[in-house]
């Protein structure tokens, strides 16, 4: 087996190569003067081999597909026997479907290219919509990072017996996950999307964090608005510490700002997407989940 570290997850693509104990091929890469990215691989020794392709499509999200794209088609014309694709943040994933007419169906279309580009299979993380990326042709293995980021609570000792918070009543599994590891109960914030104007609006909720530690867990953080008016509904019902982790720590413009500066004693990451709070690995699960037969 070879591992690819593409250019957007050189480090998580080396931590992923050495749990499976797999040999390297590095990509140089340039950019023209008009921006387009040129790809090159150290190697042209590819034949026959079963390649797994590090690349996150986190912000520049379409720089770093394009190069996905390049490196996936080039491994297939260099004889790859099977390519799989390792994208720890799966761009596009938020527009899972149609929700107003005339819309496009991004994911699916992200999806469609990878296939076309000869990727036979694909790990993703917490995927916004993960039942949504198994309806198509080349099978998807969803990892979930959440019970890794709750353990660093956990082993860290930064909160004790805290409450679980998931944002939004769909991802209250996710609050489900961490609580079997913090174990100090769970629920969620209530939250509603503006399908046009894409703003988050948080719903009054009484929560049950009175006196309590609080760590409020997302898939996301994007702009950090949505966190930073969690963390502020969880300090205004009387929490004691409150955290934020995500998965994806994009921290677009003054996002960290904006949560710290809502009452969060810090925000903790994965290397799913490169970051100064990516904090929590996923290479180990991401290892595993390779070597198995799916
Ligand atoms: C929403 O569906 C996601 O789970 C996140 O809550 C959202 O993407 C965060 O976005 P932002 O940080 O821009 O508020």
């Amino acid at each position: 087996m070879i591992v690819v570290p593409g250019p957007a997850s050189r480090e998580l693509g080396r931590r992923v190569a050495e749990k499976l104990e797999a040999k390297t091929v590095d990509v140089f890469l340039k950019r023209f003067p008009d921006g387009e990215c040129y790809i090159r691989f150290e190697s042209e020794e590819f034949q026959g081999e079963d390649v797994a392709v590090v690349q996150t499509t986190a912000p520049p999200q379409h720089e770093n597909l394009v190069q996905l794209f390049l490196m996936a088609d080039t491994l297939k014309d260099f004889g790859a026997a099977s390519i799989t694709a390792v994208v720890p943040y799966f761009a596009y994933a938020r527009q899972d479907k149609r929700f107003l007419p005339g819309e496009a169906f991004s994911v699916k279309t992200v999806v469609k290219l990878l296939e076309n580009c000869g990727v036979d299979k694909i790990i993703t993380v917490n995927a916004h919509n993960p039942k949504v990326l198994k309806n198509f042709n080349i099978p998807v293995m969803d990892l979930s990072a959440i019970p890794l980021l709750a353990e660093y609570f956990k082993r860290e000792g930064l909160v004790e017996n805290a409450v679980s918070l998931s944002v939004g009543k769909k991802a209250l599994t996710v609050a489900s996950e961490a609580n079997s590891v913090l174990k100090g109960g769970f629920d969620y914030v209530p939250t509603q999307r503006d399908r046009v104007t894409g703003n988050v609006t948080l719903e009054a909720k009484k929560l049950p964090v009175e006196g309590r530690d609080v760590v409020i867990f997302d898939d996301i953080i994007s702009s950090g608005g949505t966190m930073a008016k969690a963390v502020k509904m969880a300090r205004e019902n009387g929490a004691r510490k409150v955290y934020a982790a995500c998965v994806h720590p994009l921290l677009v413009g003054n996002a960290e700002e904006k949560i710290l500066g809502s009452g969060a004693e810090a925000i903790v990451g994965t290397d799913c997407v490169p970051s100064k709070v990516s904090i929590v690995s996923v290479a180990a699960v991401t290892a595993k989940t390779k070597k198995k037969q799916w």
